[in-house]
């Protein structure tokens, strides 16, 4: 019976397709990247679903595909869509000088000196390109709504990060139900052109290149716990947490637990989407946090 059951797994590793991935940066154009459409989940509720201008204008940020490994042209902005980046660029500075890591901070002022950040205008994505290529070689490719973790995970393997260019409604500048503008350029942009953040950041995507669907849920809560909410001393690194002022608060003013990283703990974590997250992990510093998450990816 051992015999046959060794025998029948023998042939049905045999017979497994492999699992195809990108092999370069301009694969990526060859991944599927539909997107989870969260204005027909939530309907009248979506913000802004009244707004006939903003919706039309919404649409047509989403349905615009750039191949990864060409210039991506700017977006046309309306005055509202730069009036609400207007209102979150400040409130969030004021709190990233306070609770932010060190490293993000140096980043944004740098973004500022160099006039590609203003506090009127949403930022392009061509600009902010030419700055991250020059730090870490790290590029923004516009995508039209959250896309799947596998294909996600395969952009950070080539340094390329699958960002949204719509912004949020000027009615909620405070929540947005899903990622936008002001999610990468405010919470990721910064880090993403700090060589070790690139690395471990990278480190992950490699690892999920044809990788099981089992490896890629560990992979993307790892990159959950560290890129997008993670905590190092007593800073934040985390996106999630740097984009919006109630979770940066909710975890400057120490309202959220933390504890030190440990894998096993983090693998066993849910995701908490639609409310403020109760449990963070730290390192004591990015150093630590990159060895951490190279450790976790191992695993
Ligand atoms: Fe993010």
């Amino acid at each position: 019976m051992a015999m046959k059951s060794l025998l029948l797994n023998q042939t049905k590793q045999l017979f497994t397709k492999p699992i195809w991935y990108p092999r370069s940066r301009r694969d990526l154009d060859c991944i599927d990247k539909s997107h989870r459409n969260i204005i027909d989940d939530l309907g009248n509720s979506y913000p802004g679903s009244n707004d006939i201008d903003y919706m039309n204008w919404l649409s047509s940020m989403r349905n615009y595909d750039t191949p990864a490994d060409s210039d991506v042209p700017d977006a046309y902005y309306p005055e509202q869509a730069n009036k609400t980046w207007n209102i979150l660029y400040g409130k969030l500075k004021e709190l990233h000088s306070l609770y932010a890591c060190d490293e993000h901070n140096q980043n944004l002022i740098e973004l500022e000196n160099k006039n590609i950040y203003t506090e009127n205008e949403v930022p392009q994505f061509s600009k902010v390109n030419n700055w991250l290529n020059s730090k870490t070689g790290f590029k923004l490719v516009p995508v039209g709504g959250m896309i799947n973790a596998r294909s996600f995970l395969y952009g950070l393997a080539y340094r390329v990060f699958f960002a949204s260019r719509y912004i949020r409604h000027i009615s909620s500048p405070f929540y947005a139900v899903e990622p936008d503008v002001v999610h990468d350029l405010m919470g990721h942009v910064p880090l993403f052109a700090n060589e070790e953040m690139a690395e471990f950041s990278q480190e992950i995507g490699k690892k999920s290149l044809g990788a099981s669907d089992e490896k890629i849920d560990q992979l993307a809560k790892i990159y959950y716990y560290s890129v997008e909410f993670g905590v190092i001393g007593e800073k934040i690194l985390g996106a999630g947490i740097l984009s919006s002022s109630g979770e940066i608060i909710n975890v400057g003013e120490k309202k959220c637990k933390v504890e030190p990283w440990e894998l096993k703990k983090v693998l066993n974590m849910d995701y908490v989407l639609h409310d403020f997250q109760p449990l963070l992990f730290k390192a004591n510093s990015l150093t630590e946090m990159k060895k951490f998450v190279f450790e976790a990816v191992e695993s």
